[in-house]
C-alpha cells in the first residue's frame, strides 16, 4: 500500500480545523473543506491562533507554524480536494443523512486507493462504511478535543476494514505524535461506553440530591486522579452531545443501564447545555 502524503479533511468546525492542523503540522499536505467562505475563514484563523499559542509557549517555532500553514490549502470544492488525496478525514456535523450524502459524493470521486475516516463519536463504522463501494477501505480515526493537545485517536474497525488499512492509519497517527488504539466497531466505541455512563450516573447524583456538582467532581477528582470531573466535562462536551451518545448507548444495546438522567433531558429541553450556552451544571464565561 503507497505512503500517505496528501490529505482532505471535510469540515472545519472543532474538530476538523484542529485535525487539519495536527496533520499538517507533521508535513502532510492537508486541503480543508468547508461550505461557506466565511466558516472557512474562521476555521483557519482557529488554526493561526491555537499557532500563535504554540510558538508563544514555545512549542513550535515561527518557522514551523508558518510551515504548517503552507501546507494548509483552504477549499470550497469537495470534488476537487479529494480527487488525489491519499486519505479523506470527515469531520461533518453527527448526522447520518448529512455524512451518508458526503461519503457518497467522497466514493464517487476519490481514487481507488483513497482511505476514507471518520471522525464520528457515536455513528456505526460499519453503517457509514456500508455507504460506499469501499467498506474495507474504511475505517473510524476518533479525535479527541482539542485535537492539537489530545494524544489519543481511537482506531475504530468496521466489520470489513481490511487489517492493512488499520496498520496504515495506525501508522499515520503515530506520525501526528499520537497513541492510536485499535478498537472494534460498537455503540460508543470504548471511549463513550466507558465515559457516558460515568457523566450519567454523575448527573443521577445530582438529582437524587447526593451532592451539589462541585462536591461529586471533587470526589473523583482528589479521590480518583480525574483531571476534570464528570459534571464539568459534561459542560465541556455539551449536554446536548452527552444527550446523544446515551441515546444511541441505549438503543444500540436495549439494556436500560444506559438510560440518560431525566435531569439530563430536562437540561437540554431547557438550553442548558453546557459551556457553548454558558450554563449547565456551572455558569461559564
Ligand atoms: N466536538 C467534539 O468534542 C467531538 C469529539 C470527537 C468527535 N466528534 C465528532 O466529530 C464530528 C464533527 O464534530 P464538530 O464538533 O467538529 O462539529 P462542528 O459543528 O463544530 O463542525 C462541523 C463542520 O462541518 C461543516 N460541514 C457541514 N457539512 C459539510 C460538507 N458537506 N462539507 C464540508 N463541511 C461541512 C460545518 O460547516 C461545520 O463547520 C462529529 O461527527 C462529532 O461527533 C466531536
Amino acid at each position: 500500500m503507497s505512503e500517505i502524503k496528501k490529505v482532505a479533511v471535510v469540515g472545519g468546525g472543532t474538530m476538523g480545523n484542529g485535525i487539519a492542523h495536527v496533520f499538517a503540522m507533521s508535513g502532510f499536505d492537508v486541503d480543508l473543506v468547508e461550505t461557506k467562505q466565511e466558516l472557512l475563514d474562521r476555521a483557519v484563523s482557529t488554526i493561526e491562533k491555537n499557532l500563535d499559542r504554540m510558538v508563544s509557549r514555545e512549542k513550535i517555532s515561527e518557522e514551523q507554524k508558518s510551515r504548517t500553514l503552507e501546507n494548509i490549502r483552504p477549499s470550497l470544492d469537495l470534488t476537487e480536494s479529494v480527487k488525489e488525496a491519499d486519505l479523506v478525514v470527515e469531520a461533518v456535523p453527527e448526522n447520518f443523512p448529512l455524512k451518508k450524502q458526503v461519503f457518497i459524493e467522497i466514493d464517487k470521486t476519490a481514487p481507488e486507493r483513497t482511505i476514507i475516516a471518520t471522525n464520528t463519536s457515536s455513528i456505526s463504522i460499519t453503517k457509514l462504511a456500508a455507504v460506499t463501494d469501499r467498506a474495507e477501505k474504511f475505517i473510524g480515526m476518533h479525535f479527541f478535543n482539542p485535537v492539537p493537545v489530545m494524544k489519543l485517536v481511537e482506531i475504530v474497525n468496521g466489520l470489513e476494514t481490511d487489517p492493512d488499512v488499520t496498520e496504515k492509519i495506525e501508522k499515520t497517527s503515530k506520525k501526528l505524535g499520537k497513541v492510536p488504539i485499535p478498537v472494534n466497531d460498537s455503540p460508543g466505541f470504548v471511549s463513550n461506553r466507558v465515559l457516558m455512563p460515568m457523566i450519567n450516573e454523575a448527573i443521577y447524583c445530582v438529582y437524587e440530591g447526593i451532592g451539589t456538582p462541585e462536591h461529586i467532581d471533587q470526589v473523583m477528582k482528589l479521590g480518583m486522579a480525574h483531571p476534570m470531573g464528570p459534571l464539568r466535562l459534561a459542560d465541556f462536551i455539551g449536554l446536548d452531545v452527552c444527550l446523544n451518545i446515551l441515546n444511541v448507548l441505549y438503543e444500540g444495546f436495549k439494556d436500560p443501564k444506559y438510560r440518560a438522567c431525566p435531569l439530563l433531558v430536562k437540561m437540554v429541553d431547557a438550553g442548558k447545555l453546557g459551556d457553548k450556552t454558558g450554563i449547565g451544571f456551572y455558569l461559564h464565561d
